[in-house]
């Protein structure tokens, strides 16, 4: 499984982890996140990516989205950069919290790209690992390119939902091979290699995918191309549909080719989006809004965050439709 995932996205590890909410801490634990350490995310994503970040011992950050991407802002990652980072030495500081800032997660929200050119610049300027949240987009490319390969390293999920399931799994890519090779030792127990002796020189984890699970997973890879084409005419038929009735609907950014993981419209207000949850839900067709923001969540209320008017237009107004393969 972990050769297909590197043939399908072009990184060149690739590690088979339990979830994606474990590849992404054991990613963020392997790339050196230490106590204390601020990480910076989007405040609209699923709770695994600040959980993450939370079971590293690091401090989640939060920043807006853009409205069209639906995934990390650029804009709002300098302005916040900006006005509270300062490299020192080559180490990022935030001179507010005094604490150091070492990565910035992007998510490529329901499969959708961030503008990850522009996070990438900036995390070259201020001396910070990019890492993908890269859990929705299997299959997703920017620029041709795979989405999680942009940066230090992505993660994918295999979770029930997802456009790709082994029932629950993860995957960490990189094409960093000390890295990879790090999570592969963290993740079976931080044993070192010998015949017989068992040697754990590191508190070792058990967050290896089991196999069984990656049988399953192979078997669905082998449609992988035909699973995608079916999501992309759904997505299409959708657009078709919502733009005759003036309900706009979330379409891939330019010079994306998006895996429509879950397919989303936007209502006029949080009032008409509540009735469309209501009548749906109550009539056999399951649909869901979107997460409420991670920073206004009791885990993370205390930590900083940018202003998110974005977010919060979104948070209010958008509902997934369903959007499984049609058989
Ligand atoms: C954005 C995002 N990050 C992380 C995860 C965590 O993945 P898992 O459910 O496999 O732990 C998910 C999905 O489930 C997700 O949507």
């Amino acid at each position: 499984m972990e050769n297909k995932i590197k043939e399908i996205t072009g990184a060149k590890y690739a590690v088979a982890i339990a979830n994606g909410t474990a590849a992404l801490h054991i990613l963020l634990l392997a790339a050196g996140i230490k106590p204390g350490d601020e990480v910076i995310t989007q405040s609209l994503s699923f709770m695994a990516t600040a959980a993450a970040i939370a079971h590293a011992n690091g401090t989640p950050v939060f920043v807006d989205v853009d409205a069209d991407t639906l995934g990390m802002s650029p804009k709002s990652l300098e302005h916040f950069l900006s006005e509270y980072a300062e490299v020192i030495d080559g180490e990022c500081r935030n001179k507010k919290a005094g604490k150091v800032i070492k990565a910035v997660i992007p998510m490529h929200t329901f499969g959708h790209p961030v503008r990850i050119n522009e996070i990438k610049n900036l995390c070259e300027a201020y001396s910070l690992m990019l890492i993908e949240d890269s859990a929705e987009s299997l299959g997703t490319t920017y620029q041709g390119k795979h989405t999680g390969t942009f940066g230090l390293a992505g993660i994918s999920s295999f979770n029930g939902n997802k456009t790709v399931t082994t029932g629950g799994g993860g995957m960490v890519i990189t094409d960093d091979e000390s890295l990879a090779s790090k999570i592969k030792y963290l993740s079976t127990t931080a044993k070192r290699p010998h015949k017989w002796e068992f040697y754990h020189d590191e508190v070792g984890y058990n967050l290896r995918m089991p196999s069984i699970n990656a049988a399953i997973g192979l078997a669905q890879l082998e449609y992988f191309a035909k699973t995608l084409e079916n999501k992309r005419e759904t997505a299409h038929l959708y657009q078709q549909f919502f733009d005759s009735m003036h309900i706009r609907f979330i379409t891939e950014p330019d010079n994306a080719r998006s895996n429509y993981w879950l397919n989303a419209i936007l209502f006029d207000d949080r009032k008409q989006r509540d009735a469309f949850l209501e009548y749906s839900n109550d009539n056999g067709v399951q649909t869901r809004p979107a997460w409420t923001l991670l920073h206004t969540l009791p885990p993370y209320r205390h930590c900083q965050h940018t202003e998110t008017p974005n977010a919060e237009y979104i948070a209010d107004r958008l509902v997934n439709i369903p959007s499984s393969v049609r058989v």
